[in-house]
């Protein structure tokens, strides 16, 4: 069993990979932090405890809230993919007698910050703990500036971020979680600590269209499946309008997939940065792929294929 401790700004595909995560038998979520992003990080770590409602967990992973803002730019937020909440406004959803359709957990946050409950689970599982980063990396540049000794007992960091060749989907250049923290993302890669990198390359190969989530979800009454399509609709109604089909992405569920399903994943060694300083370019990971131009010291493991049927499949098996 892997045991892992997942980073994320929640966010609609974040909770798709929760509930992935958590329904893996091949992982032990040992811990959750949040970090802004998506949504402000006070709005994550609610959305975190929405998503663990739904889950009927007799024992919860310890989790606490991460950092408020980036390293260095001004926070950008992603309200108009995924709703003013982040979970594609379920949380104004009404039961019939007025309570919350989907209400929190009802348990207590860590009194530690996220950079501290990453260097506390770091120490725990020296050489064994793998860190799941869905969304900027600032929770992880923090601890390692905090304390670089015990990010070093980390044994590996697979992260949704960054394209290479293709177009952004914040700016023209970038990818969200690399555009909203660089300087973060840029220090994690300088780090040395291996990393595995889920580029929107690799993401926008596996397409999930509005049909296909209605009809694995329409006839289930189950909680998460109901969520799942709640959630959904305000992001897919983004995707007809703005990236030209009727339905989304589930990025941030690809590493976790990655984790209990590698025969899925196809990829390449490379030295990857990220471009901390240009105008038009902030956030941009630059890396080169081609297998002849291989760096002598490479930094990172890049998804560059991923078989996109199995994968969805493997998910729905795993919702049900
Ligand atoms: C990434 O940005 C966020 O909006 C998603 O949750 C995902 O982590 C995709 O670019
Ligand atoms: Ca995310």
């Amino acid at each position: 069993m892997q045991r892992i401790l997942i980073d994320t700004d929640p966010g609609v595909d974040d909770a798709y990979a929760i509930i992935l995560a958590m329904r893996s038998p091949e992982l032990h979520v040992a811990a959750i932090t949040t970090v802004c992003g998506n949504v402000p990080v006070n709005q994550g770590t609610q959305n975190l405890l929405t998503i663990l409602g739904l889950l009927d967990l007799d024992e919860f992973p310890a989790f606490a809230q991460g950092e408020a803002a980036p390293l260095v730019k001004p926070l950008v937020t992603a309200a108009h993919v995924h709703g003013d909440d982040g979970l594609g406004n379920t949380s104004h959803l009404r039961n019939t007698d007025g309570g919350p359709l989907y209400p929190p957990a009802d348990t207590d946050l860590a009194s530690i910050s996220g950079v501290d409950l990453i260097l506390e689970m770091a120490e725990r599982y020296p050489d064994e703990l793998i860190i799941v980063a869905l969304g900027p990396l600032t929770n992880l540049a923090k601890a390692i500036r905090k304390d670089a000794a015990k990010m070093r007992k980390v044994r590996k960091i697979i992260m949704m971020g960054g394209v290479f060749e293709e177009y952004g989907n914040v700016t023209t250049t970038a990818e969200f979680n690399t555009f909203v923290d660089p300087h973060a993302a840029q220090e994690v890669f300088q780090f040395g600590v291996p990393v595995q990198i889920v580029p929107l390359d690799a993401t926008h190969q596996v397409v999930l269209t509005r049909d296909r989530l209605h009809a694995e979800l329409e006839n289930r009454a189950d909680k998460v499946s109901r969520f799942l399509w709640d959630a959904t609709q305000a992001c897919m109604e983004f995707y007809r309008q703005h990236v030209g089909f009727w339905g989304f992405h589930i990025h941030d569920a690809l590493p976790v997939a990655m984790l209990t399903h590698p025969d899925y994943f196809e990829s390449v060694d490379a030295y990857v940065q990220v471009e901390t300083v240009g105008d038009l370019t902030s956030g941009v990971m630059v890396a080169d792929l081609r297998p002849e131009r291989q760096h002598s010291n490479p930094n990172a493991q890049v998804c560059v294929t991923v078989a996109a049927d199995a994968f969805l499949d493997h998910f729905f098996e795993r919702l049900r």
